[in-house]
């Protein structure tokens, strides 16, 4: 039975020009190529030029989303909502100004903060927007421009982390439409905050009238940690999320995990009980791209023509909060631009 759903109707992505390979980060820092590309296999990142901000790169993708989804399409978008852990300050927040300047009127825009996870998250908003019948457009983007909070002096974080956007324009339409999300799975667990963080900026740190120590301005993570809890959350909420759309998991033509680490997706396969060729890679080119990660590895994915409509998607995302989501989707006849 057809029910009020969230389509697919439009995909972008896009990367800042400045390409930085493992050699040159080898040159830099006491690490090489042979071990990142093992322990993770990222083979390149993109990192913004100086002056570059998310509001920036989110520009670019919403561009090319709004594109791809059709003319006229800026005409009819009800709403822009940021999946971000690097805005561009901490007020305003970066939406407004990216509507703003995409030409959308005065549309609802927030951001999300939810980590890596967040373009799942912000999907799940836009979803909920959508058949509440808020708007009959909504335009997501997850964005990140990671390499100011990288510790030059931290090989951990500094190798991993890439900068970029991904967007994509959902539409109000039914559920047994190609490109219809058929359900979502969204959790956190707070007690495990520290594993991935950036403390420096926030009213916790201002409210000690202390200037924070240089070394709190940076990200770091417990990968170790995160690497356990990544397998395990995206595994269950993976479940979850074909559990209430109705598929089992053979039936899944293609899992696009969070590219944090390729043999966290590979692990993430073998709990699933997914064959490898079925499971979507992009970090090898562009690294970590935190909440731009998901919805660039699907414009990647669909460049390369690996999509067919109706085929069906499932998203999983994990991240900083900690936070995690899943989301069941069939692919749409959109074109890519
Ligand atoms: O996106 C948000 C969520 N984040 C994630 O999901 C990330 C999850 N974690 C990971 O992807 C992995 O834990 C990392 C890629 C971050 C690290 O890989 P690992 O296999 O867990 O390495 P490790 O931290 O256990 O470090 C192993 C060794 C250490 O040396 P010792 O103590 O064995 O002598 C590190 O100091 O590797 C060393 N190491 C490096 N060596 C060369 C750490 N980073 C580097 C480096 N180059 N860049």
């Amino acid at each position: 039975m057809s029910a009020p759903a969230a389509v697919l109707a439009g995909l972008g992505g896009y990367v800042p020009p400045r390409t930085v390979t493992n050699e040159e980060l080898s040159r830099r820092m006491d690490t090489s190529d042979a071990w990142i590309v093992q322990r993770t296999g990222i083979r390149k990142r993109h990192w913004a030029d100086p002056g570059v901000a998310t509001s920036d790169l989110a520009v670019e993708a919403g561009h090319r989303a709004l594109k791809s989804a059709g003319a006229g399409a800026p005409d009819d978008i009800g709403m822009v909502v940021v999946a971000t852990a690097t805005p561009d300050q901490q007020i305003p927040a970066t939406a407004p100004d990216v509507a703003a300047r995409l030409g959308l009127g005065p549309v609802a825009a927030l951001d999300v903060a939810a980590g890596c996870s967040g373009f799942v998250y912000a999907l799940a908003t836009a979803s909920a927007a959508l058949v509440a019948g808020y708007a009959e457009r909504v335009l997501v983007i997850g964005a990140e421009t990671f390499r100011p909070f990288l510790n030059p002096a931290d090989r951990s974080t500094a190798v991993i982390f890439g900068d970029g956007a991904g967007a994509a324009v959902l539409r109000r339409g039914t559920s047994d439409e190609a490109g219809a999300v058929q359900s979502v799975d969204l959790g956190s667990d707070g007690a495990f905050k520290d594993l991935v963080a950036l403390p420096g900026n926030g009213s916790r740190h201002r409210s000690t009238d202390r200037a924070p120590h240089p070394d709190d301005q940076y990200i770091r993570m417990d990968g170790k940690e995160v690497f356990v809890h990544a397998v395990r959350r995206m595994a269950q909420s993976s479940a979850v999320a074909l559990a209430r759309a109705g598929w089992r998991v053979d039936q899944v033509d293609h899992v696009v995990g969070h590219q944090a680490n390729l043999r966290i997706l590979d692990a993430l396969a073998r709990q699933l009980g997914v064959d490898r060729s079925r499971v979507v890679t992009h970090i090898e080119q562009v690294g970590n791209t935190s909440a731009a990660s998901i919805p660039l590895a699907l414009a990647d994915a669909a460049d390369q023509g690996r999509f067919q409509p109706r085929d069906r998607l499932l998203l999983t995302s994990f991240g900083a909060g900690l936070t995690w989501g899943s989301a069941a989707l069939t692919w749409p006849e959109i074109t890519l631009t």
